[in-house]
């Protein structure tokens, strides 16, 4: 029994920003009052993750450990936790739900003030590390750190699933899946009937796809520089497929052209500037929405013709699908358990944990939808 006991075990630290992962040897203490600690089975690597190695999200501490897409076992919980119990099957959440805050409270959004936007999650509530390596602490990432073999999570971040989910396939449900899906079902509320584009067609971007697709969107084209993502985006739903590099217009005048005056929605899943805009420029006036998924790096501003909105465009973003993540993840488990939707294809890799840099090159070279790691 590990109980109370500081468990020492592998983890897969970033030191600093552009180096690549290292397995090391960490400490991680047994939880606090109201967090738990857990057993990882599975996590997949997500574009985000990349996004912090390469230093685009500012407000990072180093040495940390990243991951934030992982499914797990609870291990041992801390004092005052009533809800959770060792054995437990578990998804971390990158996105809270505290159930206190003003946003939790508001039937309309997600956005949990306890999440990274809002105040950092690189340490535990208590403003400690659960983490050390060779005497040094270690910082947590979006209090999730799903790159360890055990995790410390405050149970605000964490969702009691199925006893039989599949571990492999469940932590897609705690970013990638989750992401794209609730952004065209929950976000864009896409009606049956219409027309869609989805710019790039990673892990969210796909999800997206599935998502219009359940909606009973008539018309889905899907985007992306890497035509070798074609095959996958069509087995989803997608009914035409383009590259921006096979056209000499930009991408945007083309899908107008092809839908007779732009779509009903769009979604951005690739997290750049110029995409973000060409998406809601490929929106029809007057009724069209576009929808952000994308995380544009730290600090960069957009600029925009404000008539594509004053003439009746809609402009929106989404966060974790916005699903409010502690009561949504169980249920949308439980749905892919009986088989409302697949996201097998999705995961193209399945991987030994200790293949991590190997993992991130393939998404890095564009080989890869999700790489799923196993403990
Ligand atoms: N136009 C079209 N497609 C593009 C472009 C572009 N200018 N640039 C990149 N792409 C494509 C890539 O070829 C790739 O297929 O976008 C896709 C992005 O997919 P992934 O890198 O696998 O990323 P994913 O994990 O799906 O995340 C997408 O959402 O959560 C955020 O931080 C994440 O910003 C990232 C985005
Ligand atoms: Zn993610
Ligand atoms: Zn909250």
């Amino acid at each position: 029994d590990t109980t109370g006991t500081v468990i020492k075990c592998k983890a897969a630290v970033a030191w600093k920003v552009g180096s690549p992962l290292k397995i090391e040897e960490v400490d991680v203490e047994p939880p606090k009052a109201n967090e738990v600690r857990i057993k990882m089975i599975a996590t997949g690597i997500c574009r985000t993750d990349d996004h912090v190695i390469k230093g685009a999200l500012t407000g990072i501490h180093f040495p940390v450990i990243l991951g934030h897409e992982g499914a797990g076992i609870i291990e041992s919980v801390g004092e005052g936790v009533t809800e959770l119990k060792p054995g437990d099957k578990v998804i971390p959440l990158c996105i809270p739900q505290c159930g206190k805050c003003s946003s939790c409270l508001n039937p309309h959004t997600n956005c949990c003030l306890k999440t990274h936007i809002s105040k950092s999650q690189n340490l535990m509530p208590d403003q400690t590390s659960r983490f050390s390596c060779k005497g040094k602490i270690v910082y947590h990432f979006l209090w999730t750190s799903t790159f360890s073999e055990y995790s410390v999570v405050p149970v605000d971040a964490v969702a009691k699933i199925h006893d039989a989910a599949p571990m492999d396939k469940a932590c897609l449900f705690g970013c990638g899946f989750s992401t794209g899906y609730g952004a065209a079902i929950n976000t864009a509320k896409v009606e049956p009937g219409t027309t869609c584009a989805v710019f790039g067609l990673g892990g969210i971007g796909l999800s997206t796809v599935i998502g219009c697709k359940t909606a009973g969107a008539a018309r889905i084209i899907a985007i992306d520089i890497n035509s070798t993502k074609f095959n996958k985006a069509k087995a989803f739903g997608a009914t035409d497929c383009i590259n921006p590099l096979d056209h000499t217009k930009p991408i945007q005048e083309v899908i107008v052209d092809m839908t007779d005056g732009g779509v009903h929605y769009s979604f951005e899943c690739i997290g750049e500037i110029e995409t973000m805009k060409a998406a809601l420029e490929s929106c029809h006036l007057g009724y069209g929405t576009s929808v952000i998924i994308g995380e544009a790096p730290s600090a960069e501003q957009i600029t925009f013709d404000p008539v594509l909105l004053f003439t009746g465009r809609t402009w929106k973003g989404s966060i974790f699908g916005g699903w409010k993540s502690k009561e949504s993840v169980p249920k949308l488990v439980s749905d892919y358990m009986e088989n409302k939707f697949n996201v097998d294809e999705l995961v193209s890799h399945t991987f030994a944990f200790d293949q991590i840099n190997e993992g991130f090159e393939l998404l890095r070279t564009g080989q890869s939808i999700r790489t799923i790691l196993m403990f």
